[in-house]
């Protein structure tokens, strides 16, 4: 049995990464809408696993016989100045992921709730993850910002990702 306090929190949580997924597929507009169709593929993936971690608490929350209670989402932006813009707030955006992962640990110790707290290892590790994939492009769109040829060239990059189902 989910303890109510956790599953409150859990619950929280869901909304949080649908956030993301909604985030996501905005940024992807943004970048098709600016024929750089490789980084809006990119965001598209980054919306499909956003969708996954919203699942996979889902399902959590069901196999301890506790209730999913969906939110409203809210509106995520839908415009920014560049494509540097877009990977700064990106970034930013999962650093406030992993806070709230790592709240959501402390909670779990805190009400002495094992099995959630076991659980909630796998999204440290997939935080620390997408906190590195996305400095990564972060870091190489600010080497891009005086350069249109390598801003392409990063495009076809970018076109290259495949949604694979993070491993459990
Ligand atoms: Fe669900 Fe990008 O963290």
């Amino acid at each position: 049995m989910l303890n109510k306090k956790v599953e409150k929190a859990l619950n929280k949580q869901i909304n949080y990464e649908f956030y993301s997924a909604h985030l996501y597929l905005s940024m992807a507009s943004y970048f098709k809408s600016n024929d750089l169709d490789g980084f809006g593929h990119w965001m598209q993936v980054q919306y499909e696993e956003e969708i996954f971690h919203a699942m996979k608490i889902i399902d959590f929350v069901h196999t301890r016989d506790g209730r999913v209670k969906l939110l409203a989402i809210e509106q995520p932006p839908h415009q920014w100045d560049s494509s540097l813009h877009v990977f700064k707030d990106t970034y930013d955006h999962e650093v406030v992921v992993t806070g709230l992962i790592n709240d959501l640990v402390t909670l779990s110790i805190k009400e002495n709730d094992h099995a959630t707290q076991n659980f909630l290892q796998w999204y440290i590790a997939e935080q620390v993850e997408e906190e590195a994939n996305v400095k990564s492009i972060k870091s190489k769109l600010k080497l891009a910002a005086e350069s249109t040829v390598t801003l392409l060239m990063l495009d076809q990059e970018m076109a290259k990702r495949v949604f694979v189902p993070p491993q459990d």
